[in-house]
């Protein structure tokens, strides 16, 4: 497993964070991102805002001593939700799985929901690797891409031991 450390995030992460969600590849498979995501002022208006917002736990992921993504639990469409990204250098390693396998010890709310386009296969394994199931679907406009797509609804009612 590799070893990864989830910590507070530190205003120092904001940078990279911006840089690893403006990825194109990142974009297009995360789907339904903010809508202006190359705008500096407008992601730190948005990190500002939910760093001091109670009901969000945001963690910053770290794997060897690099800030490699984000976790973050929040309330979307009146439920708790789970949401992660990292750069696009650290994909294939198994490390969001595991990021998301020790947020989950973290956080106990269940049910705990997410949702990945229908396309994002990475998305979709790591949740299902992580024990989410497949509870539903839905439509929405992805931002990132300038259409309607669909998407999983998926969601997660264990607690590990
Ligand atoms: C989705 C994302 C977090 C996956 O991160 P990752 O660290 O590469 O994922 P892991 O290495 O833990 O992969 C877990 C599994 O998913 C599979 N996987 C990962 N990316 C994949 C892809 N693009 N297509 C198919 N399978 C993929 C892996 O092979 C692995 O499966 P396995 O254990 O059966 O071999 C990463 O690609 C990312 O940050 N994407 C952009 C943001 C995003 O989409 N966030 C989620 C929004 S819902």
């Amino acid at each position: 497993m590799p070893e990864i450390i989830l910590r507070d995030v530190m205003e120092a992460d904001l940078p990279i964070f911006f840089e690893q969600q403006r990825d194109a590849a990142a974009l297009h498979m995360a789907a339904f991102t903010s809508n202006d995501p190359h705008n500096w002022e407008a992601f730190l208006v948005h990190w500002t805002k939910i760093m001091a917002d109670p009901t969000v736990v945001n963690k910053t992921i770290l794997f060897q001593g690099q800030v490699v993504g984000n976790i973050a639990t929040f309330i979307m469409f009146d439920e708790p939700s789970v949401a992660y990204g990292l750069g696009r250098e650290y994909w294939g390693q198994g490390l969001a799985t595991e990021a998301l396998r020790q947020f989950l010890e973290l956080v106990t709310t269940r049910p705990l929901f997410a949702r990945a386009a229908k396309d994002n296969l990475g998305s979709l394994r790591v949740l299902q690797k992580c024990g989410f199931v497949i509870s539903g679907e839905d439509k929405g406009f992805a931002n990132a891409r300038g259409v309607e797509i669909e998407e999983y609804i998926l969601r997660l009612d264990i607690v590990p031991k």
